[in-house]
């Protein structure tokens, strides 16, 4: 197993894009449930304890272009509420927005770029919109596990244009498959579950692969 982990890299006055997953259940304008920031939380208070700039990048919903009812603004205050700091938020994940909000940015000082799916252009991956949010940040940070099936511009893009680390949730999730399907003690059950199926083939197919 090979990654660079939040150990391995200096992150003191690094503006640090921090792919986190925000897609979390809403009603009514509210998050009905925090698991997600939780999990994340970590990730962001160490970046911003080391002095970096965390830049927190993510998607919400599937929307087509841009639309208020599935803006990253509520989850912001969310993550905010559960970190227990502020959480400044930019109205676009690209462009002037973006950029003026960050250079407004003191070292350990944490921002929310809004989803980054109003662009249609970040579920195609397109070389632009890479370029776009790449010259936004020094070093990116991989924390969304549970989004790393796709390979979008802010989730895979991004990794081959600047420093690629894992932020601590994905560290532990690929050291728990590592300890599962790197060299298992057999026998090995696997129970998979999860509600969309058709994105979980290739794993299953890996793992049944893996039977001798
Ligand atoms: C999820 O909620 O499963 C992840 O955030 C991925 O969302 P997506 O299926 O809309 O890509």
């Amino acid at each position: 197993m090979s990654f660079k982990t939040l150990d391995d890299i200096e992150l003191k006055g690094k503006r640090v894009l921090l792919r986190v997953d925000l897609n979390v259940p809403m009603d009514n304008g509210k998050v009905t449930d925090l698991t997600r920031i939780e999990r994340v939380a970590p990730t962001i208070t160490e970046i911003s304890d080391k002095g970096g700039k965390v830049i927190l990048l993510a998607h919400f919903g599937r929307p087509k272009g841009r639309d208020p009812k599935e803006s990253l603004k509520p989850v912001a205050a969310a993550v905010s509420h559960v970190i227990k700091r502020p959480v400044a938020f930019a109205d676009d994940c690209i462009g002037a927005a973006a950029e003026k909000a960050i250079a407004a940015m003191k070292d350990g000082d944490i921002l929310c770029l809004e989803n980054t799916r109003f662009h249609k252009e970040e579920e195609k991956n397109d070389p632009a919109f890479v370029d776009a949010l790449a010259k936004l940040g020094d070093i990116w940070v991989n924390d969304a596990f549970s989004a790393a099936h796709r390979a979008h511009a802010s989730t895979e893009g991004l990794g081959h244009k600047l420093p690629a680390i894992a932020g601590r949730t994905m560290q532990a999730e690929l050291e728990a498959l590592d300890k599962a399907l790197g060299a298992p003690k057999k026998p090995v059950i696997a129970i998979v579950g999860g509600a969309k199926v058709s994105t979980k083939l290739d794993l299953l197919e890996n793992l049944v692969s893996k039977v001798d």
